[in-house]
């Protein structure tokens, strides 16, 4: 092999090498559902319809739904908090996760263990950032 395609040869190579990573570090991203993205899918619902946490908390989630929970906060949990400390946003991100597995396993505990871990306030007065100023009306 002459050493101009070596050359030619490792310059594919490495292109390569380089468009797999991107795209895996993209799609990586893609998958993973921000604390936001949680809220809004699963802690919030139109009026008059219950929002998945609130099934959930009375133990009338789906398993589908039980299942997609699980997935969004084990996004949430490996996440950095959007505001407050790192290791009280793993505790509280964690033991979220872990009650909802409690759920799923379909452990008597179940429903109680989610009941306190899905604390709004208590989650919400360390790590939910302040909403912008700018709407006050004076
Ligand atoms: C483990 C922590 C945690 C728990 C528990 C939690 N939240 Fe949140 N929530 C957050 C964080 C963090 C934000 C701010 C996200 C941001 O602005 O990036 C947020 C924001 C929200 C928002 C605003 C979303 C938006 O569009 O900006 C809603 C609505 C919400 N939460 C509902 C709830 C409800 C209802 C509960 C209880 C049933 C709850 N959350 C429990 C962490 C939590």
């Amino acid at each position: 092999m002459n050493s101009s395609v070596k050359i030619v040869l490792a310059a594919i190579v490495g292109s390569t090498l380089a468009i797999l990573l991107v795209s895996s570090a993209v799609a990586e991203n893609k998958a993973k559902l921000t604390a936001k993205e949680v809220m809004q899918k699963f802690h919030k619902a139109p009026k008059d319809v219950d929002p998945v946490c609130k099934k959930a908390s009375e133990g009338k989630a789906t398993k589908e739904e039980i299942a997609q929970l699980v997935a969004a906060y084990r996004d949430m949990a490996s996440d950095k908090p959007v505001k407050g400390d790192a290791a009280s946003w793993k505790e509280k991100a964690a033991a979220l996760l872990a009650a909802t597995e409690a759920l799923q396993s379909g452990a008597a505990d179940g429903v109680a263990k989610y009941q306190a871990a899905v604390n709004c306030k208590g989650c919400h007065s360390v790590h939910k950032p302040a909403p912008p100023k700018a709407a006050v009306i004076r």
